[in-house]
């Protein structure tokens, strides 16, 4: 499973990039409204630290397909090679995919909130379709469910599509859909940092070091450590 940052500020970017493996960045339009900054000037910071092979995923924000298709060349043209265009997977969004696969253009299907929006978003060529894990959840469904069954529907129709689950509430719901191995999962800087900070995790490894350092005295460690013990 991919994990990507879903977020636009460089700083947690950074840091997120610093100690995890990451695979890449989304973002949508509130995200970059967030930022109150000009939203290409904030894209081209973002590509430009996590270097032109990783996935950066960018919203179309127009109501007809037609808007969409010139923003997706837009969007490509300013951010470089492995951009993908999150189009939603409404009636437009449809005719807006089938033009931009056929023209080679990556696309994201995304405000996915049912599989048959996921079906149809495989059908056209989309390589991701993002069902809104809490979203759903919220909508008195399980999001969870509904991630799995568009996995499950993706490989029983031989589509190419992954899912890239999308909007998570908690760390439990992204090791659910890692333990299945959809394709990627998209998470906001908390939740990405609550799967592993853990106290006793903590604990144990200091107990560790403390063990270790009443052998060989405070700060000593396997560099620093002299062949003979006093
Ligand atoms: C993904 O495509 C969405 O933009 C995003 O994950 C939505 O997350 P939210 O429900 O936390 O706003």
């Amino acid at each position: 499973m991919k994990l990507l940052i879903d977020d636009a500020h460089m700083d947690l970017i950074r840091h997120l990039y610093e100690f995890y493996p990451v695979d890449g960045v989304t973002t949508n339009p509130s995200i970059l409204a967030k930022s109150k900054r000009n939203p290409y000037e904030v894209l081209k910071e973002i590509r430009a630290w996590i270097g032109a092979d990783a996935q950066l995923h960018v919203q179309a924000v127009s109501r007809e397909a037609a808007g969409m298709e010139e923003e997706a060349h837009r969007i490509v043209k300013e951010l470089g090679e492995n951009t993908y265009v999150k189009i939603p997977a409404l009636p437009e969004g449809f005719k807006a995919m089938k033009t931009l696969c056929k023209e080679g253009i990556f696309i994201s299907a995304t405000a996915v909130y049912t599989p048959m929006q996921a079906f149809l978003a495989g059908k056209c060529g989309a390589s991701y379709a993002a069902p809104y894990i809490n979203r759903i959840d919220n909508l008195g469904y399980d999001g969870v469910q509904v991630a799995k069954k568009i996995h499950d529907m993706f490989r029983n129709n031989g589509l190419k599509t992954e899912v890239l689950a999308a909007s998570f509430k908690n760390s439990r719901q992204l090791l659910e859909l890692c333990e299945y191995g959809v394709g990627a999962a998209t998470v906001a800087p908390e939740i990405m940092e609550g799967l592993v900070k853990n106290q006793t995790v903590t604990a144990a490894v200091e107990d560790f070091i403390r063990d270790f350092e009443s052998l060989t005295g405070t700060g000593i460690n396997m560099s620093s450590c002299e062949m003979t013990i006093e």
